[in-house]
């Protein structure tokens, strides 16, 4: 189906490499009794024509309300600086009304909750073919043909049944997938994804990823996924930008960013991801202690406190964004080319008591200030050739490490490939939701709640 459209944005579709959002040093403030909340500091990126950027940071790192500030939906009350230019139109400072075309027509939105996009009041039948019809000069009975292919595009079953039904009678999961399908339906040139499946259980989840695919495939939209888990981007992004304290801290191309991470944070989210490689005595490692606070930043490094490499310059300056690993490969840490050669480079989380100095903090020591001095960061060689020492001989004990086929630091629960790492469940077939299942009879219904209509639009 062709779109004819030029209100809100230029006309017509990207070519493949524009970039068709680039955001420049981006800051939202917010005042608070407390004092200035300082939730977004200075995030830049491109995203390309067709290109998933996922953005993963633990919660409150800044992560929604950089989308939020793209989307021009933050309160009156937030402080925004920097620059965002879609297909080269800045969109900061656009009226209200102006904003409503780019939102309805050229960026599409997609929230954790399905029903803050849906209306309960109207079938789901009505809310796709009004979506298509918003968008295309087409009769009735057309939007409802598009209608009913997109529902099979996001593998709702039985679409030609389910087209006639509210959103209630849905699961949650059907419901993001109504929600994705709308999207489509508006024939977006972006979509913002945040944390689309955070509310699902993991079969669910995997369901609604591969629905995000078709649609992102379909419409040839580029999308940025949202998330605090990078498991959940490793099948689906081209490139991820890591957040922290409201900042990137390390972005680049996938695979550099599973095999050769070049920030401490970063190593930590991944350690704390379970791995099809993992032996039965490794440990998940989780970053220890709290991101900081957000109201009164003290100057250097905001993951110093947290940080097994961290020496005196990490207190006193903050490090820049710097090419790390080629020139599209960033990283902010005053220590990354410690990082470089360094397989394993996840034990300068462990948490084994005997620690060499350079591993991160012992147990009950969570928040606090690893207690090793400036040279700390020099420690991790030798750490990791212990822990290295250590593996040798168990192995040697216990026999050869079964290969698992899988090369290290992929997610166990998408697989070790990120072109076949996409789950391959059917849409609707479920374990945990039979297709033909009475949805009314779904627990994660939940009609009575609260809702705003028209936000994915
Ligand atoms: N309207 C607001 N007023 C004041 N502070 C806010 C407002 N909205 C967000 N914040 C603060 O901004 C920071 C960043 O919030 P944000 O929602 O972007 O985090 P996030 O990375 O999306 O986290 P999560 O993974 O939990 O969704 C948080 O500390 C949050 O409390
Ligand atoms: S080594 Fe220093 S700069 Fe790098 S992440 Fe750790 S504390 Fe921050
Ligand atoms: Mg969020």
């Amino acid at each position: 189906m062709s779109t004819e459209y030029s209100a809100g944005g230029p006309a017509g579709a990207p070519a493949p490499g524009d970039v068709v959002l680039a955001v420049r040093d981006l800051t939202v403030t917010f005042p608070s009794d407390a004092g200035p909340v300082q939730a977004v500091r200075g995030v830049s990126y491109d995203l390309h024509a067709g290109e998933v950027l996922g953005i993963v940071g633990e919660s409150g790192s800044g992560k929604s309300v950089t989308s939020m500030a793209v989307m021009g939906l933050l309160p009156k009350t937030a402080r925004i600086t920097g620059s965002v230019e879609f297909r080269g139109r800045e969109l900061l400072g656009l009226s209200e009304k102006e904003m409503t075309e780019v939102r309805g027509k050229k960026i599409a939105m997609i929230f954790q909750d399905p029903m803050t996009s849906l209306n309960p009041v109207y079938k789901i039948g009505w809310q796709l073919a009004e979506a298509v019809l918003a968008h295309h000069d087409v009769s009735k009975a057309a939007a409802r043909e598009r209608a009913l292919e997109l529902l099979e595009i996001v593998g709702i079953p039985s679409p030609d049944k389910r087209i006639d039904q509210y959103p209630h009678e849905f699961s949650g999961g059907m419901r993001q997938r109504v929600v994705i399908a709308i999207a489509m339906a508006n024939d977006p040139d972006v979509i913002i994804a945040d944390e689309p499946t955070t509310a699902l259980d993991v079969t669910v989840q995997a369901q609604v990823l591969e629905a995000l695919r078709a649609a992102q495939q379909e419409t040839g939209a580029a999308m940025v996924l949202i998330t605090h888990d990078l498991g959940v981007v490793a099948g689906q992004a081209d490139r991820v930008l890591v957040m922290y304290a409201g900042k990137p801290v390390e972005i680049g191309p996938i695979d550099g960013i599973y095999y050769q991470p070049r920030m401490p944070y970063t190593v930590g989210l991944l350690g704390s991801l379970p791995r099809l490689d993992q032996r039965t005595q490794d440990k998940l490692t989780p970053i220890p202690g709290t991101p900081p606070s957000i109201v009164s930043l003290p100057p250097g490094c905001p993951f110093t406190p947290r940080c097994p490499l961290h020496t005196e310059i990490c207190r006193e300056r903050e490090p820049a964004l710097l090419p790390a690993l080629g020139a599209d490969h960033l990283a902010a840490c005053h220590h990354s080319d410690q990082l470089v050669n360094h397989d394993r480079a996840m034990e300068i989380f462990s948490t084994d008591p005997n620690a060499a100095p350079g591993q991160g903090p012992r147990d009950g020591e969570q928040g606090t200030e690893p207690d090793a001095g400036p040279d700390r960061g020099e420690g991790l060689d030798r750490s990791l050739d212990q822990s290295i020492e250590r593996d040798l001989a168990q192995e040697a004990d216990s026999g050869p490490a079964q290969d698992s086929g899988v090369t290290p630091g992929r997610d166990a629960r998408l697989g070790p490939d990120r072109g076949s790492g996409h789950p391959t469940e059917e849409p609707g077939a479920s374990p945990t939701q039979h297709p033909d299942q009475d949805p009314g009879q779904n627990p994660d219904q939940d009609p009575g709640q609260d809702r705003q209509s028209g936000a994915a639009q």
